[in-house]
């Protein structure tokens, strides 16, 4: 795969699924080793910076959480000239403080996921353990947390996102269990994009919005909230982003090591 002039990568989920978020949009169907993204990347700007896109669900939102091609999606992100990667990710609330609607920028995760393509590492070969200890790229998470400060809707710059395999939604018991392990958010898809970006040597860090009450915390039903939340969420969400990629851009560009993590 030919690498291109650096540009930040973009993952968008739920209700950030569209490449239509991009001004002077080029799609850019490729293959990896890892096989196919879930979408064709798509290259083209946002707020005046060069940005190459994939939808995570893909463009009919056909791949759930638990069959994304994570690896795929972020080695074609890559290829396409990545070096820092944004995921935004749908959240339902577990803290008080992140009702639908509100941002926050985790910057831990506990993984509760199983059976998923965890590494790029599968068979016997080169294999490194990557350190995770800051599962968010810093200077990335440092960047959105900055923008953040400015913005109106402001977002919480930190918090524990507990990783469910889904695509069902949770049990109040299983709410409970993360919110007892820490959790403040619970989402089904940082996991294991965030570990597979550290693996690739991307700085990656993750918008999370939440568009509902994780189960047995809200009032009503989770669908509603997330019908009536998703519009306020993905708006909040995508002032948060493009207020970030000036100076997201301008972070030094890493060669491929672990130095930037
Ligand atoms: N649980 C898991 N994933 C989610 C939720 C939730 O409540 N809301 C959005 N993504």
């Amino acid at each position: 795969m030919s690498v291109d002039p650096p540009r930040i990568g973009l993952i968008g989920g739920t209700g950030l699924d569209q490449p239509e978020l991009l001004e002077a949009r080029v799609e850019r169907p490729m293959t990896t080793p890892w096989g196919t993204p879930s979408a064709a990347p798509v290259l083209g700007e946002m707020a005046g910076v060069p940005v190459v896109f994939v939808a995570r669900h893909g463009l009919e939102h056909e791949w759930p959480p638990h069959r994304v091609n994570y690896r795929a999606n972020l080695a074609a992100l890559q290829a396409a000239g990545a070096r820092v990667v944004v995921g935004l990710n749908a959240v339902g609330g577990i803290a008080s403080w992140l009702g639908p609607g509100c941002l926050a920028l985790p910057d831990q995760l506990i993984d509760y996921t199983w059976g998923r393509c965890q590494s790029l590492w599968d068979g016997p070969g080169e294999m490194r353990h990557v350190e995770f200890t800051d599962p968010m790229a810093p200077p990335v998470h440092a960047c959105l947390c900055e923008a953040g400060r400015r913005l109106e809707v402001a977002p919480t710059p930190r918090g524990v996102y507990g990783v469910t395999q889904g695509p069902r939604l949770e049990t109040r018991a299983e709410i409970e269990r993360l919110a007892r392990d820490g959790c403040d958010m619970v989402g089904m898809t940082l996991m294991p994009e965030a570990a597979i970006a550290r693996e690739l040597g991307l700085a990656y860090a993750c918008i999370a919005l939440s568009v509902n009450w994780a189960a047995g915390r809200g009032a009503r039903g989770l669908h509603v909230e997330m019908t009536e939340s998703m519009a306020a969420a993905t708006a909040a969400a995508l002032a948060l982003l493009r207020a970030a990629l000036p100076a997201l851009a301008a972070l030094p560009w890493p060669s491929r090591d672990e130095s930037f993590t």
